[in-house]
Parts: C-alpha cells; structure tokens; sequence
C-alpha cells in the first residue's frame, strides 16, 4: 500500500529519521514499557491536529506530553510541589504521569483547553532515545496519547498500531517497533495541582507507593467506579474496549474465549486467550488477549479478574471500562 506508514525496527538510524519525521510535522508510534503512543511535536498545532484525526478523538481531551528528564519538567510545568519532585525522583523514567498547572509553552491544543498538563517519561530505551534525540534540536517534546482507535484496546506491538491505525496514517508517517511492551497498562495518572496527590488514573505505580515515597495521604481515590471533574478520557466508563464483548467473573461456555490465571482450568471448548502466572502477567497480556479475541472472530471473552491490590487494580478498572463497551 503505497499510502501505509513505514514500520520499522528500530536502529539509530531509524530514531533519527523518527525525530527528523516529528519535526518535519509528521506523527511517529513509538513503544513505552505502558503501551505503544502516538507522537507529535507537542509545539506544533497542526501535527497535534492529526492525531485527534487518526484517532477519531474530541479534541477537548488531554494528550500526555512526553519529555525526556525530569530536568524538562519546569519547562512545561509551573507550580511543583515538592512532593511531585519526590515521585519524579523515584519513579521516572516509568509508568507514571504527572498532571501539573501548565507553563505558557503548553498551549490550548494539547492540555484540551484546561489550565493543567501531563507529563510522562517513559521507561523504554527506544522511546527515550526518540525524545532525547527530538528535545536536541528543537525546543519541544513529544505529545502522545495511546496509539489506538478512541474508546479501542491500546496497543502493546508494533503490529497492533499498524492494525488500529495504519489505514488513517500516511507514508511520511512512522511506526517504530520495539516488540512487546513490559508492563502492558497504561501510566498511573497522577493530579499534582493541589496539597496531597490525587490518582486519576490506576497503573504500574500503585497508591502505596505513592504514600512510600511522599509521606502523604492521597486526596481522594479514583476507584474503578470513580468519577473525576478533569477530563481523563481513560476514566470514560466506556473504553479499552474489543469489538468481542468482555464478560467478567462468569463461567464461560464453549465457543467463548477466556482469559484468567494460569491456575485456573478451561472448561471443554472454551478458547483459552491467555493464561498468566502472576498480576504482573497478566497485565502484560490482556491487551494483546483482548485482541486475539477480535482476529479470531469471537463475540464474547470472558474474563477472571486477578484480585488483590498492586497493578490488579489498575487490570480491574480497565475491566470494568472494557466490559461496559456496549
Ligand atoms: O501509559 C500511558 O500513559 C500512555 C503512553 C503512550 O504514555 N499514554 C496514554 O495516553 O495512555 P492517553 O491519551 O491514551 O491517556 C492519557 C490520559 C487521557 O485520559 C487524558 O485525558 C489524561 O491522560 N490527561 C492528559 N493530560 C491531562 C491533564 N492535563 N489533566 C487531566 N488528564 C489528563
Ligand atoms: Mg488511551
């Protein structure tokens, strides 16, 4: 297909033609230890533009800016407080995102309108060698949200952006390929704009970790139920969702795909879509199950939620969000 992007492995040739493709406007995927993203020069309207169109997103939703050090965060930030100097001190690079009121530089058309912007730096040496290589010869950073459909499963393979969005992406455009993403869910978000942190969003970096390491009590949760006044389109309670429909903690009878510990059977003619060890598995398979179950074809997946606390909170809220698709 002459219009597809070029997917590529990833040399230092290939990071060097992805930061050339962002500055020239272009958009370029890219793997985290999370998911893969969908980048763009977060100083330049019009790239951003585009990726509210392939991803067929409102564009009053947030997208993540991605910076390569904690050294950036001022640029992008202008009121941090001490305590989200200490996460950003223990947790990045990693899986987390830190909401704080925004500098000038962070204009209108990436923080969806609010006084706030997302910062992230990520734990992937692919995705830091792109933004480092980026940051060198412009004054920007990397934007990027989930490199998938709005509302669809994110992505955690090369092949899986190129499914989600290669027909809405162009042969300026790039997918660099990284394989597999470590962790698998998305980045714990993290509001630092008031007295105590809040979780918007549960991920890899867990409440308990959070009090660890600020010696603070978290503001209020966001359970899997919870409801927030900023717009965290993560926290739709429609999201993350296979066009098969996820059924939880439920027998599942045959013809039906199943996903849930290794330890538990797969009653006859169930289809098996992955069986993990640990927590830590599976949230470094369900996307990838999720999606098994659409290519081949299955209407419904059933689901064992792991229990627990750690990442299982952050598997169970993409659950719930997933089971209610439809
Ligand atoms: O792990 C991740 O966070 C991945 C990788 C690519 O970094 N990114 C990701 O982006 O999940 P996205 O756009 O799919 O989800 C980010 C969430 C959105 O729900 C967005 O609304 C929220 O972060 N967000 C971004 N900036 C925000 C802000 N200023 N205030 C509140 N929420 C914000
Ligand atoms: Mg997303």
């Amino acid at each position: 297909m002459s219009n597809s992007p070029y997917l590529s492995n990833c040399t230092a040739d290939t990071i060097r033609d992805g930061a050339a493709a962002l500055k020239a406007g272009y958009l370029v995927a890219f793997p985290t230890e999370t998911v893969y993203g969908l980048g763009a020069d977060a100083r330049n309207p019009n790239a951003v533009k585009r990726i509210y169109e392939v991803k067929g997103r409102p564009s009053d939703h947030p997208l993540i800016v991605h910076i390569s050090s904690i050294n950036q965060l001022e640029k992008w930030a202008s009121e941090v407080p001490d305590y989200a100097i200490a996460l950003a001190r223990n947790f990045w690079p990693g899986p987390m995102t830190l909401i704080f009121n925004r500098s000038e530089i962070a204009k209108d058309f990436i923080t969806g309108g609010q006084d706030t912007v997302g910062l992230r730096v990520p734990n992937d040496p692919i995705a830091l060698a792109l933004i480092s290589e980026f940051e060198k010869n412009t004054e920007s950073a990397i934007a990027a949200p989930s490199a998938n459909r709005f509302g669809h499963v994110s992505p955690t393979t090369a092949h899986a952006v190129f499914s989600e969005l290669g027909e809405y992406l162009t042969e300026d455009d790039l997918i660099l390929d990284g394989g597999l993403c470590s962790v698998g869910v998305e980045s714990t978000i993290i509001d630092c704009t008031g007295n105590c942190p809040r979780v918007l969003r549960p991920g890899a970096i867990t409440e308990k970790m959070i009090v660890e390491v600020t010696g603070l009590k978290l503001s209020a949760e966001v359970g899997i139920n919870g409801a927030s006044e900023i717009r965290v389109s993560g926290s739709l309670e429609s999201h993350y969702s296979p066009l098969a429909m996820v059924l939880l903690d439920q027998p599942p009878i045959a013809g039906q795909g199943f996903i849930a510990l290794a330890k538990l059977p797969t009653p006859d003619g169930v289809i098996r879509l992955a069986s993990p060890q640990d927590n830590e598995e599976f949230a470094h398979e369900l996307y990838a199950s999720l999606r098994a179950a659409d290519d081949l074809g299955l209407t419904h997946v059933v689901v064992f939620q792991p229990q627990g606390a750690g990442i299982a909170i952050a598997i169970r809220d993409r659950l719930f969000r997933a089971a209610n698709g439809r």
